[in-house]
């Protein structure tokens, strides 16, 4: 008994020594709330040819929340002979490079440092393989597994044919298709991959596998903030809203035309304009700048739970967010009852706390956080149980910890902001208790009401 306390006290402390570090910006590839997550990439040679290969390539996205949205996908490697890739299926290469040295048969890509992507969805069907052609878009490993997985298969010439000739791509890129991932070099992995039949009833194996491990980081993305919280109360009527030049500054000298009024005469033609869908966010003019906005609020209190109302609003006019994802870290998820209109899983990073947890939009209703404007936010409410002991609403404990929009972490207002808690023993004042005298009136009005209307017109 004594043990398992113990244990739960160094792991507690354990972890606040881990938030404290995360709160410094995240300098590198190792996300706290994600410790393992990783793009593992899989390069299975299942059939040697006359001068080469045929491998299936599959990128493997083991990160819980981060996931790869449209463009997609850009996978580079170097090769280390002279090796020519013949044929792709389910993918191509973005350039064919110098091929003329070859007469009759054309390589379908003769560069040293090959790029390829994805195809996109509806590829003639003699060009695709299992888990290709979604256009580059890889969904994290907890929303969708299925969708979680990406391959394609290719045909290499002039590498050896055997499994002591052929040598491993080397400095392999993942681009997202910005920068972010950083890849470790090919491991040979035994035993080989296995490969079952569509109907169960036989395994092949490959002749050779090899492993790439890439891991993101938000610094080598060198990207700022994207999103940002603020947070209210129904104890406080203060909003504290984002703090003020969050994901930037609005600045009409030296960049003009950084964000867009809401009621500005060109607000259709710039969300039409050439930009449109790119991934560089124009967001509407605002003091945060932020393309996303969380908003938490602590909406009420009764005798066993307390509830938050949760609202993601989109401040960005150039992107609908498909299979957004929000991670929330708060000491009460272990004691989370209900959550309405959001789907929700236990991240629980470190065995024993689960305080972490992620939500993501249900299917057809909420998972697509619609452009700025009138649809552009989603929400949803969580109850959550109290426990006598721990439960308070002083020094900000009904806010969350931190919260991840995406797999990136939102900017949180000062913790001396928060919205602070009446005082303890409140004195009335006149409004006060005017509302009061109001309320009481109302109550007996409504109860003589009842009585009346049950004693005479109850029972007919
Ligand atoms: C990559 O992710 C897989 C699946 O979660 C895990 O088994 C593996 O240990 C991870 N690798 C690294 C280097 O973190
Ligand atoms: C190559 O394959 C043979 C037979 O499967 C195996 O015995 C040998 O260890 C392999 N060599 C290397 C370098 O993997
Ligand atoms: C891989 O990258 C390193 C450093 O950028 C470079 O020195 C090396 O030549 C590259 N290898 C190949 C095969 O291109
Ligand atoms: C930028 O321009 C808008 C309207 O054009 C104005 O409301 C805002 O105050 C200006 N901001 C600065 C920092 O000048
Ligand atoms: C967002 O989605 C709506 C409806 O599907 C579509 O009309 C609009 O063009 C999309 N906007 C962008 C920027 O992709
Ligand atoms: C906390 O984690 C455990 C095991 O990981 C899980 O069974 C439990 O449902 C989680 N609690 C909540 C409230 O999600
Ligand atoms: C969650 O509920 C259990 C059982 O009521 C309790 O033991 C535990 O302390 C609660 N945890 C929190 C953080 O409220
Ligand atoms: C509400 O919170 C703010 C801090 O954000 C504080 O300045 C203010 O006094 C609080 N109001 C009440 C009624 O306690």
């Amino acid at each position: 008994m004594a043990a398992t306390s113990l244990l739960r006290l160094c792991a507690a402390a354990a972890l606040a020594l881990l938030l404290l570090v995360g709160a410094a910006p995240l300098t590198e590839a190792y996300d706290p709330l994600d410790p393992t997550g990783n793009i593992t990439i899989k390069w299975d040679i299942t059939q040697w040819t006359a001068d080469g290969y045929v491998a299936v390539v599959s990128i493997n996205n083991y990160q819980k929340y981060r996931h790869i949205q449209a463009p997609g996908w850009h996978l580079g490697w170097a090769w280390t002979k002279k090796e020519v890739i013949w044929g792709m299926m389910g993918a191509q290469t973005i350039e064919q490079g110098d091929c003329s040295q070859f007469k009759g048969n054309i390589p379908h890509c003769c560069r040293r440092d090959p790029t390829t992507v994805d195809l996109l969805p509806g590829a003639p069907n003699g060009m695709q393989v299992g888990n290709c052609c979604k256009g580059g878009v890889l969904n994290s490993w907890v929303q969708d597994p299925v969708n979680a997985v990406a391959s394609f298969q290719i045909t290499v010439g002039r590498s050896g044919t055997t499994n002591r000739t052929v040598k491993a791509p080397k400095n392999f890129t993942l681009k997202a298709p910005g920068p972010g991932y950083t890849c470790g070099a090919a491991q040979k992995v035994k035993p080989p991959t296995k490969f079952i039949s569509l109907d169960g009833r036989r395994t092949t194996q490959a002749h050779v596998t090899w492993d790439v491990i890439c891991t993101y980081s938000q610094f080598v993305a060198q990207r700022g903030p994207a999103c940002c919280v603020a947070l209210s109360s129904f104890y406080n009527e203060t909003i504290v809203d984002c703090p003020k030049c969050s994901c930037g500054c609005q600045n009409n000298i030296t960049n003009p035309g950084s964000c867009v009024e809401v009621n500005s005469p060109y607000l259709a033609s710039v969300v039409n304009g050439p930009g449109k869908g790119s991934s560089t966010p124009l967001v509407r003019c605002s003091p945060h700048m932020c393309p996303i906005k969380v908003h938490w609020h602590v909406k009420a209190n009764y005798r066993d739970y307390w509830r938050v109302k949760i609202t993601i609003s989109n401040w960005n006019y150039r992107m609908n967010y498909s299979q957004w994802n929000l991670v929330v870290q708060h000491p009460n998820f272990d004691n989370v009852t209900t959550i309405f209109s959001f789907n929700y899983k236990a991240l629980n990073p470190y065995g024993v706390i689960n305080d972490t947890a992620m939500l993501w939009g249900l299917k057809y209703y909420n998972d697509l956080l619609m452009v700025a404007g009138p649809d552009g936010n989603v929400q949803s409410e969580l109850l959550f149980r109290k426990d006598p002991s721990t439960f308070t609403f002083e020094k900000g404990w009904g806010f969350p910890r931190r919260i991840y929009f995406n797999g990136e972490s939102c900017v949180m207002p000062q913790p001396d902001l928060y919205p602070w808690l009446p005082s303890s023993s409140p004195r009335l004042t006149k409004t006060a208790f005017l509302a009061l005298a109001i309320v009481a009136c109302a109550t007996v009005a409504f109860l003589y009401n009842h009585l009346v209307l049950d004693k005479y017109c109850g029972k007919s």
